[in-house]
């Protein structure tokens, strides 16, 4: 039995609530309400509370603070249904002044979206982006329907019916069970970010790598059970911030840090994911001072440029390796080329697996969705991950425990 909580917005729609909570319950969760003030209005409290047998949450004030973070501390699932365009807005934005907005940013729980609204409103840019900036965080919102609206119009905006929101919010609660134990008793290492490589005590030779999607394989791995180690190189402390609290981090700067934090990790671990940008070179010597501009001169200085370790290849072919060593690659070209570097990679690297990450126009770079391709050593695709880092950090994180379960048996 899982707690859901259901946060209800203000739209006409609000009437078909009651019959997700009714579903929830009859597949034997319990079930909470939030409603914020304007719902109210569509659905009284009574409703609520004689479905629920429970107060309805909508104040935040006063004792309602505690309550609000407790509805979060609880809930394994919540469902916002329906949606207005205002509420998802408020999502998107990280409002938290009233009790829907509040819970759903207090919780680490899932979230299923069931917007409801007239079709203008769904297809303005605005109401698009909002939607657009959910899922990449990793919100599930569900299409809404076609067909009569509250206005009396026709179009696209309908909150679809109720036992589809619920049967579609109780599944993305299968598979989070599912997920949960995946990893349970492993201890996996994840490097991340891009190294820098001194080249005197002000300037560095640096990457662009945000740490973004290593940070979400490890709190996948995290969410999946998994004991969370990871090398930070040069991520953001706000970033660094969003990882679950018993993910232990260990910060390095330049590769060579990395290299000796990393072998120092991965002793006693089950796997090694090695996400981060790692320079392949660095200044023979980084200088002591502040090289300076000489005025008089016209001429630059030459850095000269010495190999780093491959740290992934070394790891990958020491006797020490871990069972499962992950790679990952960036590459540019046509399909048949990038599996072949990757499968060349992977078995260049000593890796099971190659994540092989095709960057491009549209694909790769910052917060928009990615497409990654797992391919093993002989070049056979293992599986293949498109969408927010979190949905591709979930698939992989999948892969990777049943790896570790076959390689059991
Ligand atoms: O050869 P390439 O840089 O494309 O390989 C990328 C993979 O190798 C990534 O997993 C990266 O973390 C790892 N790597 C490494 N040490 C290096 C360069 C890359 O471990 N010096």
């Amino acid at each position: 039995m899982a707690t859901i909580v259901v946060g209800v917005t203000g739209g006409v729609a609000a009437f078909k609530a009651p019959i997700v909570v009714r579903e929830c319950q009859r597949a034997g969760h319990d079930v909470y309400v939030a409603a914020t003030r304007a719902s109210l209005d569509f659905v009284g409290r009574s409703t609520w509370e004689g479905i629920t047998s429970r107060p309805v949450a909508v104040d935040i004030a006063g004792e309602g603070r505690a309550e609000h973070v407790e509805l979060a501390r609880v809930a394994d699932l919540i469902i916002v249904v329906p949606a207005t365009a205002n509420s998802l807005a408020r999502l998107a934005a990280g409002f938290a002044d009233d009790m829907v907005s509040l819970t759903v940013l207090a919780s680490d729980a899932p979230v299923v979206v069931a917007p409801a609204m007239h079709s203008n409103m769904w297809l303005a840019p605005a109401t698009q982006a909002n939607v657009q900036a959910l899922r990449d965080r990793g919100f599930h919102v569900i299409e809404p329907a076609s067909g009569a609206l509250g206005s009396g119009d026709r179009g696209v905006g309908r909150l679809p019916e109720p036992e589809e929101i619920a049967r579609v919010a109780l599944g993305v609660l299968a598979a989070r069970d599912q997920a949960s134990n995946a990893l349970a008793g492993r201890t996996v290492v994840v490097t991340a970010g891009g190294t820098r490589e001194p080249v005197d005590p002000v300037r560095f030779l640096g990457n662009k790598s945000s740490g973004r999607q290593g940070l979400a394989i490890a709190s996948a791995a995290a969410r999946a059970g998994a004991s969370v180690r990871v090398i930070a190189a040069n991520i953001e402390s706000a970033l660094l911030a969003t990882l679950p609290t018993a993910v232990q981090v260990t910060r390095v700067g330049s590769a060579l840090q990395m290299r000796e934090a990393t072998i120092a990790q991965v002793a006693d671990a089950d796997a090694l994911v090695m996400t981060a940008a790692v320079a392949d070179f660095r200044p023979e010597a980084a200088s002591e001072s502040k090289i300076k501009k000489d005025l008089s001169n016209e001429e630059a200085p030459t850095i000269r440029l010495v190999r780093n370790p491959d740290i992934l290849a070394e790891i990958g072919h020491s006797d020490q390796r871990p069972p499962l060593v992950v790679g990952f690659a960036a590459e540019t070209g046509t399909d048949e080329e990038i599996l072949a570097y990757g499968a060349d990679k992977a078995a260049r690297k000593g890796a099971d697996f190659i994540c092989l990450n095709r960057v491009g126009e549209s694909v790769g770079f910052g917060d928009v969705p990615n497409d990654i391709r797992l391919l093993d050593a002989r070049g056979n695709t293992a599986g293949r991950y498109v969408g927010s880092k979190d949905e591709v950090a979930a698939g992989l994180v999948g892969h990777m425990a049943s790896f570790l379960d076959n390689l059991k048996r």
